[in-house]
């Protein structure tokens, strides 16, 4: 079973959004393996954003993901980063469907309440980022898994 790294950004936290976030994706049988309110340090969103370095939108993008509280989670289930991307929905408001975390949420892409991996390689190097080993449970099996 994979796992991915999910962040509520500030402007989730700050807007109340967590608990309608976290309700999505444990609705959709996904299992949370660990979760933290941090405030990021620069050097770590450095890190977690360093594909975009370079880019005009970089140093924002950095700024925004310390400028407040940030939710950081691991969530396992199949499939869980192609399932998570599809929930969060599209980078570009216009193109970001409704009934996605995005498509629902949010309008502007400076400010697009989530994060989610890519690709189950950023995916590990993310979670490493923001977790230590011993703070992700991911062995446990989640009830509804026993229903049939
Ligand atoms: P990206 O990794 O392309 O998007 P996603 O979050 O969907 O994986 O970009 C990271 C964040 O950078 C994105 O959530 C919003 C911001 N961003 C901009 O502000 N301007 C841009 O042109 C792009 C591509 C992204
Ligand atoms: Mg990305």
């Amino acid at each position: 079973m994979g796992l991915t790294f999910i962040a509520i950004k500030p402007d989730g936290v700050h807007r109340g959004l967590v608990g309608e976030i976290i309700a999505r994706f444990e609705k959709r049988g996904l299992k949370l393996c660990a979760l933290k309110v941090v405030v990021p340090e620069k050097a770590i969103a450095e890190k977690h954003y360093e594909e975009h370095a370079g880019k005009p939108f970089y140093p924002g993008l950095v700024d925004y993901l310390c400028s407040g509280p940030i939710v950081a989670m691991v969530w396992s289930g199949k499939d869980v980063v192609a399932v998570t991307r599809k929930m969060i929905g599209a980078t570009k408001p216009a193109q970001s469907e409704p009934g996605t975390i995005r498509g629902d949420l949010a309008l502007d892409m400076g400010r697009n309440v989530i994060h989610g991996s890519d690709s189950d390689d950023s995916a590990q190097r993310e979670i490493k980022l923001w977790f230590k080993e011993e703070e992700v449970c991911s062995k446990y099996v989640k009830a509804d898994r026993m229903w049939v």
